[in-house]
This record gives C-alpha cells, sequence and structure tokens, in this order.
C-alpha cells in the first residue's frame, strides 16, 4: 500500500498548529497534558475516600469553600501519591481472583472490591497572565468511569460513561500567572461493558486556550460533492462563538474566517474568506457555511487514503483562533444488492471487531501501540474496524484515516432522552470529518427489545436523530437473531450466521442492506493444539467439530457466506486482537478472551494465515501445527495449510503425501503420524511450482530475537522471539526473558538528559498470563523478567533517547 500522507500524531499535530499562529496576536493553542500526574486510590466508601464528601459543605454544597477536604481541595497533600504519566489504566497491575467479574478478566476491580475500584488524579497546572483574555478548557478524551472532575476545588462536572469526551471551560475558576490544581475521580466500580474496560484516565487530556471569539469547538462539519460536470465542491460549515462578558466594549471590527485546503503534498488546493457579521457579546453562537472548489480532489480510498487538511481562521480584528482539520473525500455507499461501495466501486469489508486494551498497558493504550496494531491487522488483509462497542480514542480513528481503513463506530446505550442523544451527538459532531468513518452504529444485541415493538420504535427515533447529526452517514444496529427484522436500520448488522436467517431476511426484505457486524474467527491460544483448559489455554475450536455443527473450520463458513454473496457488504470478525476479559468457554484462571485472529500481544494465530490468504494478494503457505509435538510421538496428527495457491503438496519427514488443489476459500490438510523431523509443503500456480515453506523440530530455546515491531514519539513496541542455537523460532519455548535497561546515554554529551525508560507493559499472548512484577510507587527498576509463552514475548516501553536496551534468555 502506497500511503500518500504520513501520519502525525494528534499531539504533534496540535503543535504545528500552534506554532502556524504563534506569530499572531491571541491565537489558539492546544497543549497535551498528560505529564506529572499524581495518582492514589480512593474509595466507595466516603469516610474511606479522603473523607470527600463527608464535610459539612461538601463540593456540592459550596463552591470551593474553605471547608472543602479531600483530595480536590488545592491545599491537600498528595506527596505520598504515585507518580503517572497518562494515558493510565489503573486497574491493569491490579491481582486477579477467582470470584472477580470473569466478563472484565478477573481483575480485582467492582463492587466486590471498594478499596481498588476508585481511582484519584492531581495535577498542578501554572497558567500565564498573558492567557488572561483567553477562554481556557480542558478537554479528557475518555475517563473509565464515573468521574468527577474539579479545578481548584471548583467542581466542573462529570460523566458517567467512560468513552465519552468530556470538555470543560474553566476560564473563571483560573489562578493567571500561578498554580492551577486539576483532581479527577474516577469510578469504576460499575461495568459499562462487559469485556476488560480498566479504570482511570485512559485517554489524552488536553487544555485548549482560545479567544474569546472563537470557533465553536466540534462545530464544523466537512462534506464533499464530486465533480459531476466540472469541480468538486467542498462544504464546510460551522459556528462561532462569542465568549466575551456582555460589559466587554462591542466590537467594531469585521470579522473574517478564512478556509484553505491543502492537498496530501501540502499544496494548497483552495481558499476561501468570508465576513462574518458581528455577534454580540456573552455566550452567543452563531452559524456559518463556505464553499470550496478545489480544481480537482484525489479521493481518499482504502488503496490510496488521501488526506487533505483544512485550515479554519477565524480574524475578529484582534485575535485569531485557528482550527485545523485532517479530513478526506470519498464517496460511500450501501446498496442492497451490490453491498458497499466505495468511490462508485463494490468493496467487501473485511473487518475485525476490536476493544480498546492491549497487553501490558490495559485500557491506557499509547498512541504507538494502537498504531502498531492496526498496522499488524492490516498485514493479513484486514480493510474494516468496528470499534466494538464504544466511541474511540481519537488517536485511533486518525490511523485508520492515515492507513484506509473503514470504520463502524458504535455508541452502544440504546435510548432516545438526553442522555442518550447527548452522548450519539458527542461521538458524531467529534467525528463526522474522519473519512475512515462509514457507518453509525447505535446499539448491538439489544435482547430485550431487539425483535419487539419498542426495540422498532426506539431505533426509528435514533435513525432520525443520527440523519440530523450526520445526513451524510446511514447508521446500524447489531442484531444477535431473532425471527423477523424489525430494526428499522438503514444497513442492518447480523451478529452470527448461525443465529441470524440472513437468507430468509433477503427474500423477505430484498432491499434491506446489510452486513456481519460479527462473525466467529474460531481461534484459540495462539501455538496450542492439545487443549489445557485447566491452565487457562484451548486449542482453536476451528480443528474440531462440534455435534451441533459439521463444518469444522468455523472461520472459512464466516467467509465463504459473505464472500458468495454480493449483496452482503462483508463481515467483521469477533475479534481482530484478543482482549482481556470473556475468556469463553473458558473460565479462571484463563483471564483473556482468545477469539483474536492475533493474540494479546499482536503475535499471529494460525486462523490470520486463513484470511491473509483469502484477502490479501500476497502468496501464503501456512503449515500448522508447529513440528515441536513433544510427547505426541506416534499420534496421528492432522496437519493443515492455509494457502492461496492452486494446489499444495506435502512431504513429511521425507514422505511425500501428495498434491491436493485447493477450493477457494478453503483450506487443505493430511494425516500423519508424529515424528520429530520436517514438514515441507510447496506451492502450485499454473502447474508450476512457485512457492516451498518448511517447519521442523527444533533444538531448545537458546537466545531471545528483539525486534523493534513499531516505534513512536518515543515509546517503543518490542517483540521478542526465542531462537535455538540453529536460528530457528522455537514455538513451544516458555523461557524467562529479561529486559534491561540502565541509565546509560548513548552518547558522550554529557548535557543530555539520562535515558529515562519506563517500562509501560509487557506481555506474552498467554491468556493465563499474570503480569510482570512492577512496584506501585518508589524507584523503578532498570530490569524486568517475563517468561515467554509459544515463543514469543512483548515489552512496551517509553524510551525517549532512544538508548539501547539488553534482551536476553535468563536460563
Ligand atoms: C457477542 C457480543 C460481543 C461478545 C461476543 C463474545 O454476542 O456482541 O460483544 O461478547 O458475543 O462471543
Amino acid at each position: 500500500m502506497q500511503l500518500t500522507h504520513t501520519y502525525i500524531p494528534t499531539m504533534k499535530r496540535y503543535l504545528i498548529l500552534a506554532c502556524l499562529t504563534c506569530a499572531l496576536s491571541a491565537t489558539a493553542e492546544r497543549i497535551n497534558i498528560d505529564d506529572n500526574w499524581r495518582f492514589a486510590f480512593g474509595n466507595t466508601d466516603p469516610a474511606k475516600d479522603f473523607g470527600t464528601g463527608t464535610e459539612y459543605f461538601n463540593y456540592l454544597t459550596k463552591a470551593a469553600s474553605i471547608h472543602n477536604a479531600g483530595p480536590y481541595a488545592v491545599n491537600f497533600n498528595d506527596s505520598a501519591w504515585a507518580e503517572v504519566q497518562l494515558p493510565h489504566d489503573f486497574v491493569v497491575d491490579l491481582p486477579f481472583a477467582r470470584e472477580a467479574s470473569h466478563s472484565h478478566g478477573y481483575k480485582t476491580v467492582g463492587y466486590k472490591y471498594p478499596a481498588t475500584s476508585v481511582g484519584w488524579y492531581r495535577k498542578h497546572l501554572p497558567i500565564n497572565a498573558s492567557d488572561s483574555l483567553k477562554r481556557i478548557s480542558l478537554t479528557f478524551d475518555g475517563i473509565f468511569r464515573d468521574s468527577r472532575v474539579w479545578v481548584n476545588g471548583f467542581y466542573l462536572g462529570g460523566e458517567p460513561s467512560g468513552y465519552a469526551q468530556q470538555t470543560y471551560d474553566i476560564t473563571p475558576y483560573i489562578n493567571f500567572d500561578g498554580d492551577n490544581l486539576l483532581a479527577v475521580r474516577a469510578d469504576a466500580t460499575l461495568e459499562e461493558g462487559w469485556f476488560y474496560e480498566g479504570g482511570g484516565i485512559y485517554r489524552h487530556v488536553w487544555l485548549d486556550k482560545r479567544p474569546a471569539r472563537h470557533i465553536t469547538p466540534n462545530s464544523v462539519a466537512v462534506t464533499y460533492n464530486p465533480a459531476s460536470a466540472g469541480t468538486p465542491t467542498v462544504n464546510v460549515s460551522g459556528r462561532v462563538s462569542n465568549k466575551l462578558h456582555s460589559s466587554t466594549p462591542a466590537a467594531t471590527e469585521e470579522w473574517s474566517l478564512t478556509a484553505s485546503l491543502t492537498d496530501p503534498s501540502g499544496y494548497q488546493v483552495a481558499e476561501k474568506t468570508i465576513a462574518l457579521t458581528d455577534i454580540p457579546a456573552a455566550e452567543s453562537e452563531s452559524a456559518w457555511n463556505l464553499s470550496l472548489s478545489p480544481s480537482s480532489l484525489t479521493e481518499w480510498d482504502i488503496d490510496n487514503p488521501a488526506l487533505y487538511t483544512l485550515r479554519l481562521t477565524l480574524n475578529d480584528g484582534r485575535d485569531t483562533d485557528s482550527e485545523e482539520i485532517v479530513t478526506g473525500f470519498r464517496r460511500v455507499e450501501f446498496d442492497p444488492d451490490r453491498g458497499f461501495i466505495l468511490n462508485g466501486r463494490p468493496v467487501k469489508l473485511k473487518g475485525v471487531n476490536m476493544h480498546q486494551d492491549h497487553a501490558g498497558v490495559g485500557a491506557g493504550i499509547p498512541d504507538a501501540v494502537n498504531i502498531y496494531r492496526l498496522k499488524e491487522l492490516k498485514k493479513y488483509g484486514v480493510n474494516a474496524y468496528r470499534a466494538s462497542h464504544n466511541p474511540m480514542t481519537p488517536e485511533v480513528l486518525a490511523a485508520c484515516d492515515s492507513l484506509g481503513i473503514l470504520v463502524v463506530e458504535e455508541n452502544r446505550l440504546l435510548g432516545i432522552n438526553d442522555y442518550h442523544v447527548g452522548q450519539l451527538a458527542k461521538m458524531i459532531d467529534r467525528d463526522r470529518n474522519h473519512p475512515s468513518v462509514i457507518l453509525w452504529s447505535v446499539g448491538n444485541e439489544e435482547w430485550g427489545v431487539e425483535w419487539n415493538d419498542k426495540g422498532e420504535r426506539i431505533v426509528r427515533e435514533l435513525r432520525d436523530i443520527a440523519h440530523r447529526l450526520d445526513p451524510t452517514r446511514p447508521m446500524t444496529v447489531a442484531t444477535s437473531g431473532g425471527p423477523t427484522p424489525v430494526i428499522p436500520a438503514d444497513v442492518a448488522g447480523y451478529n452470527y450466521i448461525l443465529q441470524n436467517p440472513v437468507e430468509q431476511h433477503r427474500r423477505d426484505y430484498p432491499q434491506r442492506c446489510a452486513y456481519g457486524s460479527e462473525e466467529t474467527s474460531g481461534c484459540g491460544t495462539r501455538g496450542i493444539y492439545f487443549d489445557d483448559r485447566e491452565n487457562g489455554r484451548m486449542a482453536s475450536l476451528n480443528r474440531i467439530p462440534d455435534s451441533k455443527d459439521s463444518c469444522i473450520n468455523r472461520i472459512s463458513r464466516g467467509w465463504k457466506f459473505y464472500d458468495e454473496r454480493p449483496w452482503l457488504a462483508g463481515l467483521f470478525y469477533w475479534t481482530g486482537f484478543d482482549y482481556r476479559g470473556e475468556p469463553n468457554p473458558l473460565e479462571y484462571p484463563a483471564t483473556g478472551s482468545e477469539f483474536g485472529l492475533l493474540d494479546y500481544c499482536g503475535f499471529p494465530k494460525d486462523e490470520a494465515f486463513y484470511l491473509k490468504s483469502w484477502w490479501t494478494g500476497e502468496p501464503v503457505l501456512h503449515i500448522f501445527p508447529h513440528w515441536n509435538l513433544s510427547g505426541h510421538e506416534g499420534e496421528e496428527i492432522d496437519l493443515w495449510v492455509y494457502s492461496n495457491m492452486d494446489e499444495v503438496e506435502l512431504i513429511v519427514n521425507g514422505k511425500n503425501l501428495g498434491r491436493k488443489p485447493m477450493a477457494r476459500n478453503g483450506h487443505l490438510s493430511w494425516k500423519t503420524v508424529y515424528k520429530p523431523g520436517r514438514v515441507e509443503a510447496r506451492g502450485y500456480r499454473n502447474g508450476k511450482r512457485v512457492m516451498t515453506e518448511q517447519i521442523e523440530t527444533t533444538g531448545k530455546a537458546v537466545r531471545a530475537i528483539p525486534e523493534y515491531a513499531y516505534s513512536h514519539d518515543g515509546v517503543q513496541v518490542i517483540n521478542v522471539s526465542l531462537v535455538d542455537s540453529k536460528g530457528r523460532f522455537v514455538p513451544d519455548a516458555c523461557n524467562p526473558v529479561t529486559i534491561s535497561f540502565g541509565e546509560q546515554n548513548n552518547s558522550t554529551d554529557e548535557t543530555l538528559t539520562p535515558c529515562g525508560i519506563r517500562l509501560l507493559g509487557a506481555g506474552n499472548g498467554d491468556p493465563a498470563f499474570r503480569g510482570v512484577e512492577r512496584p506501585a510507587t518508589g524507584t523503578t527498576p532498570s530490569s524486568f523478567t517475563i517468561p515467554a509463552f509459544n515463543g514469543h514475548a512483548q515489552f512496551i516501553i517509553s524510551n525517549p533517547h532512544a538508548c539501547p536496551v539488553k534482551i536476553e534468555l535468563t536460563d
């Protein structure tokens, strides 16, 4: 794939924006404030929650009263609290317990654990006197969950949902030219989903400084009319706010708004300035819109995700506000007969569902890891991502734009009241300019109502609301099955063909657009071929027939079904990566799901190669199981090959088991008796041998080979493979692996700061892995050891100076 746009992380984009505008008088500035927070556990019992709320006058009684106690009070002493950097998940290092929540991966969080379910955060924030004429706001991209926020002891409000962005205007509470105290309380006692959700400030936090008269945040919508005859049109609409105090003398100056559009190479392709009439002070807003007519545009597509930058500059004669929106232009439609149509051509959605946690870091995923995850999925042909079941982390969406991955974004809580509609509106207003988003999902498997008249009435209203909020995109609901398709979604989402009468619905409702919102992957534990369920590991269900289902390879059942029906837009496997929680059908000590095509770290399972065979044009020959089946000598083994060759021939320990034709979307298998040695697969196309792959019984692991799988903004994802003395990958090696880093600098320049490396997380893909030992506070150790699992381990480190680290086998 050729990228025409270099991914610019959100933080950097905003810094660039700030610099572009810093020569002007009062300008907009966005500052990331993830650094230097302090953290401590509180409690669900107010008496044990640093006394918060037990005061005679608490924070709800009086604003910033001197009677206030607890962590939101300015003079509270937090010197014993841990120093943390966001994104931060306070659940990730908690112990596991058999009686804890199965859906959340047996972590000791939730109503049974009042002492480890509430997290408090505090941060000091100096703000200059020169900012005193600006409007200053705080934006939290996501706090899990039921959060309350204070500045200088003033209670700003709260947000029950752990997935909604929240923004607070803090201007009147600020000490200009002084210190300011931010305090946040997050209460993860209640679960919002049925999967691991973490706890705390797990997404970025921003401080925005804007002139008092500014472009209203999240108000801008960019839409595109392709050229029917002539030039394409880009329509931009939005609102401006005047937050000057009403006693401020009225402005006499003219307001102007300039929109400039630059193409992926940074070349300006259109610009327009419009005059705005001065709007009165004190909270007024007015709407504007304009059209740009670039002479040509490159459409955003999955193979060429062309991203344009729209720069908006508001000048009121005194100050300048600016906003930069990275967007793209594409035509998207769903058709009842042709499925999903992108820029005029049918594109099958080859999708995965994803939750938002990763090995070692939990829900507090650094941007580097989010981008790594998407890039890994793309290697296997994934072109679509369903954000199940919540609004996304902004940086994930931006990376989908850059990488050409189509997105179904979901706001799950079903209802039509202010709270529900407010959540939906927050998601749509924030994310509608992302070209990757093709569908808004307003619900998933609402068993109580999805097939009755209440469900129909709720979704009918939600559909109108979604259309009003964004007239350019259809909406969907993912349903779990049922007799009649009463859900009035623009595009029907079927969770599992075994549960939904998809063909019947096609006959009854031929005008219905549809796709598979979930489909089973049939995966198990990476590298496990014999069930070991009591230890939390299981062989892939794809290799095990069951009584209900004669089809052995479930992953192919799903893809064949959707591939053979052009009227279906495609499907989303459950899931792309393993996640913590729902280790179904297993229970403790398994704590992580095994549905992923890739494990919790992103190491591929065999099924990833099934998809690679049929979802990419790359030649594939993948033989499994591996040939280190010690203890199974003399047993009959099914050798499988995932491949997209016309024919495959298999040679086991020198014996030719024959050549077999490969059916479209199929796989091949041969029976043999296990004996250590070598298996070779030969791939043929048009009768000619074009590819050979082999697996062989290896010696024991003697070395750990690190691969810097992805690095970004000082964060490195290091994937480790264990090899034997001949350099062969050892697929069953579980040796301890140690990462060590000193404070040495990779340079003789003594003015450089020390390396400052921190371990952010470590994992190995084992669903029963218990995590790395990390002290909660105090000195950070300079080495950590974890067991590898089936040949792999992963370390995620913050290494701002790219200093060398040592990774070695420890036994
Ligand atoms: C589906 C549900 C998913 C996940 C999955 C596990 O029914 O929508 O969120 O729970 O089952 O099999």
